[in-house]
């Protein structure tokens, strides 16, 4: 059973055990979280959270049932990549199960690399892709803090942000601005000699993320307009576009 430390005492052994780079969120007044019950979880003060109950369950009944590898048969994994695909257009049809988001961008990047036989990838300024060093290279939220070297084969296009970004909310329109950036960098890219592979996305930025799907599954008001869509994806690019449930 675990002991019920205070968080203080918890951030002080988390100091001590756990590496630095994995840094802790809301470094002023930590988040713990201590118990869970129906939909709800409570922190340490008993502040009450959502929680998904419906979830733990399914993940508690298929663990007692059994544990295995994705590489060996099993119904559970095809039934389950059956009942995603029926979700999306037609297209998306294959399934990759990975653990982590770290795992399943890493994934993304190497299929993007593959199919396209190129390397390079355009991201968004500040986005955290995950922490694996694929990763890292092209997380400017990384990269620009100083160790890591800014690689040739990425290209960094602004945030679509109206509130502190490039184009505010008194631009006529910020998200033919933002998507022209992209088109921009990508020309560049190609008088360079450079050919893109992927443009990545965090769900932070929504960029492209209306690219994802058809029709646009994640419409952002400020990225909605059709014309938008269509040139972008006549680049024929590939998108890969995280979301992080927390
Ligand atoms: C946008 C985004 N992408 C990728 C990741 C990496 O996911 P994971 O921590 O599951 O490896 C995160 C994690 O914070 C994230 O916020």
């Amino acid at each position: 059973k675990l002991k019920d430390t205070r968080d203080t005492e918890t951030v002080l052994l988390r100091e001590k055990h756990i590496g630095p780079s994995c840094a802790l969120f809301f470094r002023e007044d930590p988040l713990k979280m201590v118990r869970a019950r129906g939909q709800y979880m409570f922190d340490e003060g008993g502040r009450r959270y959502l929680d998904q109950p419906d979830v733990i369950k399914a993940a508690g009944k298929q663990l007692e049932l059994l544990s295995t590898s994705s590489r060996v048969l099993h119904d559970s994994t095809v039934e389950y990549a059956k009942r995603l695909a029926q979700t999306l257009p037609e297209k998306l049809s294959v399934c990759y199960f990975t653990n982590s988001g770290s795992e399943a961008n890493d994934l993304a990047l190497s299929l993007a690399r593959h199919y396209r036989g190129h390397q390079d990838v355009v991201t968004l300024d500040h986005a955290y892709h995950g922490h694996v060093s694929s990763l890292l290279d092209i997380s400017p939220y990384t990269f620009r803090k100083g160790k890591d070297v800014w690689k040739e084969f990425v290209h960094v296009a602004p945030a679509p942000d109206t509130y502190r970004g490039k184009y505010r909310d008194d631009h006529p329109d910020p998200a033919s601005a933002y998507a022209d950036h992209v088109r921009q960098i990508i020309e560049e890219a190609h008088k360079g000699g450079r050919k893109i592979s992927l443009f990545g996305s965090s769900f932070e930025f929504q960029i492209l993320s209306l690219l994802q799907t058809d029709p646009p599954s994640l419409p952002h008001p400020q990225y909605g307009k059709q014309s938008d869509i269509d040139s972008a994806r006549g680049t024929q690019h590939i998108f890969f576009l995280t979301v992080q449930p927390s």
